[in-house]
């Protein structure tokens, strides 16, 4: 018997997957979210949240050519920014998923708010979770942006080139 939806049926969908965030900076630990999910989706949006409200430590530009630098191994990986809903930035951009990444528990009753509340606002839009590698799990940009302020060594935490970057405004801080 042959399998639904398997050998000459249809052909498969495109799927579009935007990963949004403030991504200042990126992390390993993004980074290793983007690869896992270039390797799922046939098309995946770096977007970055262009957010008047709070005070970043690199400019929305900035973290965009970061991005763009770290993912270029990446070709079906696009790095974007957008304002308003991320819900009309997904349809804009006929994206069916938006990823998220879930580091642990804690991470999970926020995640899960937004998520229902996208879901509230475009029923066709699914977000998908995925894992960091466990030795990503407790990193985080603000604590990156904290331990670099305070002199730590953030090596092991950020590519070479956004530990570069951190150094630099570190020094002009
Ligand atoms: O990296 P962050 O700061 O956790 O990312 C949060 C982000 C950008 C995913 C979230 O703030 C967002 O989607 N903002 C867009 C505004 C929006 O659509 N809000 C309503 C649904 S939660």
């Amino acid at each position: 018997m042959q399998r639904k939806g398997a050998a000459d049926k249809v052909p498969a969908q495109r799927i579009t997957a935007i990963y949004p965030g403030s991504f200042d900076p990126i992390t390993n630990g993004h980074l290793d979210l983007i690869e896992r999910g270039s390797k799922i989706f046939d098309e995946l949006i770096v977007a970055v949240l262009r957010n008047p409200e709070k005070d970043p430590l690199f400019s929305v530009e900035e973290r965009v050519e970061m991005l763009n630098e770290v993912t270029q191994h990446c070709a079906n990986v696009s790095v974007d920014t957008f304002d308003g809903l991320l819900v009309d930035y997904a349809v804009r951009n006929r994206a069916r998923v938006i990823l998220r990444g879930v580091r642990a528990i804690s991470d999970f009753e926020n995640e899960l708010q937004m998520a229902l509340m996208n879901r509230k606002l475009d029923p066709n839009l699914e977000t998908v979770f995925m894992m960091p590698a466990v030795a990503y799990t407790f990193l985080s940009s603000h604590l990156v942006r904290e331990v670099c302020k305070l002199g730590g060594d953030v090596r092991s935490l950020v590519p070479p080139l956004v530990e570069a970057r951190l150094r630099a405004k570190a020094v002009s801080l």
